[in-house]
């Protein structure tokens, strides 16, 4: 087996630094993509976190990117409304979307809304199987360009929880019915079996809750503790943009302790 590529780590003084760095890094990689293969496959996460990086993209006109020619797909999708405050795509649209233009057409949206989140989360790996023209089956090609992924303090990411048997799923989707953090609402998320068909996957935390969770992804051996984070890398990098307060640290830092720690 392959060893995995060690992860690339960017540490910033604080979320605005760091999410403006991804930010760059994010253009570049758009840039490059729509040059050499005329598409750039974009996966976004929610939450909190990432609105930082949403606008610092939405708000730099002198990037040269063509954003209507890039598909937006998602991590991951509350079950609720677009309209709905904890609405992934929702946060999505209002700070970067929306003020881009971006034809509907380019957004891949998962219907969280759905009566039945099996029948969204079946039309959302189909939407995706269309998109890279073959299924979960086919080893292929990479299925996406860039997963841009936050973490949470107990190591989930997208809606990947520890013990979820999404993370051994072969499926590139699932529902999670019981997140075990706010909002506890039921998920569709990408599986790893997705997500690791990214060539890229970046990472974006920030605050100390994060330290726990960020340390035992990049520490492994350290803790002897595999986060569902840990188990999602790109095929070809795997990149961590965090601020001082979630850097990680072997010792895991002052941070807080797991959630479960009590
Ligand atoms: C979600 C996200 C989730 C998020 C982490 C961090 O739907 O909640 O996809 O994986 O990235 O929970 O969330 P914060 O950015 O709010 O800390």
């Amino acid at each position: 087996m392959v060893p995995a590529v060690a992860p690339r780590v960017e540490v910033g003084v604080d979320l605005a630094t760091v999410a403006g760095r991804l930010a760059r890094r994010v253009e570049t990689l758009a840039l490059e993509s729509l040059e050499r293969r005329g598409r750039f496959g974009l996966a976004l996460s929610g939450g909190s976190t990432p609105e930082a990086l949403f606008r610092s993209l939405a708000g730099d006109r002198s990037s040269g990117v063509d954003w209507t020619a890039v598909d937006f797909f998602w991590a991951d999708e509350r079950a609720v409304p677009p309209s709905d405050p904890r609405s992934n795509y929702g946060l999505a649209a209002r700070t970067w979307l929306e003020p881009r233009a971006i034809p509907p057409i380019r957004v891949h949206r998962i219907s969280g809304e759905s009566d039945s989140l099996e029948a969204a989360s079946g039309a959302y790996e189909r939407d995706l199987q269309n998109y890279l023209g073959s299924g979960p089956e086919s080893g292929g090609p990479a299925l996406l360009d860039l997963a841009i992924l936050g973490i949470g303090p107990d190591g989930h990411t997208a809606s990947l929880f520890p013990d979820s048997p999404l993370l051994e799923s072969s499926a590139w989707t699932g529902v999670e019915r019981s997140p075990p953090l706010d909002p506890r609402v039921p998920r569709i998320s990408l599986t790893p079996a997705a997500l690791n068909r990214s060539r890229i996957v970046a990472f974006l935390a920030a605050g100390d809750e994060k330290r726990w969770a960020v340390a035992r992804v990049l520490h492994p051996d350290a803790f002897g503790v595999r986060p569902p984070a840990a188990r999602v890398r790109g095929l070809e990098s795997t990149e961590w943009f965090v601020d001082r307060a979630a850097g990680g640290s072997p010792a895991g830092g002052t941070g807080a302790g797991r959630p479960s720690d009590g």
